[in-house]
């Protein structure tokens, strides 16, 4: 396995390997990967003959006061976890190898799947998500690309402009990595103090609540969510950005549990915002 820090590299290596016939799986990262991402590594390496993992902190994707300059970074730690998991190749570029200093050309989505949930409060995010998305798809021109489940709006998104754009690419789904005690695994949750980590609990808290409400039967979409909202209220460190039910697909609103639908949370713990979700099949 080796790191390398251009386009032109990636496009040698890849150039070779697909010469030679052998497939290619992507996983897009922002680095300071954990078991979460591993299992998106260990998956592609399961499925295709080579895995190329992207570390770049994108920063088209992070608006104003958000925390690209404290995005945690430890590329030593990235490469031994990637050379476990069965990765060939590390693709971590500088931003000037990512964005000409006069790049205007940007992959933007309208309508509910980025107006809704994350991006009520993060107006610019999915379209800096898409570009650099789309951007390594013509880099590394994979077979499959892997993200995984915890971003579930980003998941919807980048199936949509894959959709749209007759990317020749499949996109692979993976499920939520969790701590032994429920917390979802995170980059961010480096972030979270003591007395804030413990806090951070009443997400995966809320999740059990809303799935066991609905895996019992329940129907009505506004009331799972009132209970989890409730819950999350109890906290007195926790302070909500949304918890809403939608269509996993769309990202449209929901009222009933019909349907494939996404149960989605944002909450502040402290100044870290942390997101969980399930997808509840009716
Ligand atoms: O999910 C992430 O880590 C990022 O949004 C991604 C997909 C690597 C794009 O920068």
């Amino acid at each position: 396995m080796k790191t390398v820090k251009t386009v032109e590299e990636v496009r040698a290596q890849v150039k070779e390997w697909k010469i030679s016939g052998l497939t290619v799986g992507l996983v897009p990262t922002m680095g300071f990967l954990h078991e979460g991402h591993k299992s998106l590594i260990t998956r592609a390496a399961a499925e295709n003959d080579r895995v190329v993992v992207s570390d770049f902190v994108n920063p088209t994707q992070f608006g104003e006061g958000e925390d690209l300059e404290s995005y945690p970074r430890d590329i030593k730690r990235d490469e031994a976890l990637c050379l476990e998991a069965g990765a060939s190749l590390i693709f971590h570029p500088e931003v000037s190898e990512m964005y000409f200093p006069d790049a205007c050309t940007m992959v933007d989505m309208r309508g509910e799947l980025t107006a809704e949930l994350c991006g009520k409060t993060r107006p610019i995010h999915f379209r800096g998500v898409c570009t650099v998305v789309s951007k390594l798809f013509n880099i590394v021109t994979p077979d499959r690309a892997y993200f995984g489940q915890k971003d579930a709006q980003q998941l919807a998104v980048i199936k949509r402009m894959v959709r749209d754009l007759n990317f020749g690419v499949e996109i692979v789904g993976c499920p939520i990595i969790r701590e032994a005690d429920g917390l979802a695994k995170s980059s961010r949750n480096t972030y979270l103090d003591s007395q804030e980590r413990q806090a951070a609990l009443c997400l995966s808290k809320a999740v059990a609540l809303g799935k066991s409400m609905a895996e019992g039967g329940e129907k009505n979409a506004e009331k799972i969510t009132a209970a989890m909202t409730a819950l999350i209220k109890e906290e007195p460190l926790a302070k909500i950005d949304y918890v809403k039910a939608v269509n996993a697909e769309t990202i449209k609103p929901v009222t009933e549990m019909s349907g494939e639908v996404l149960v989605a949370m944002a909450v502040y713990i402290g100044k870290t915002r942390l997101i969980d979700n399930f997808i509840f099949k009716a």
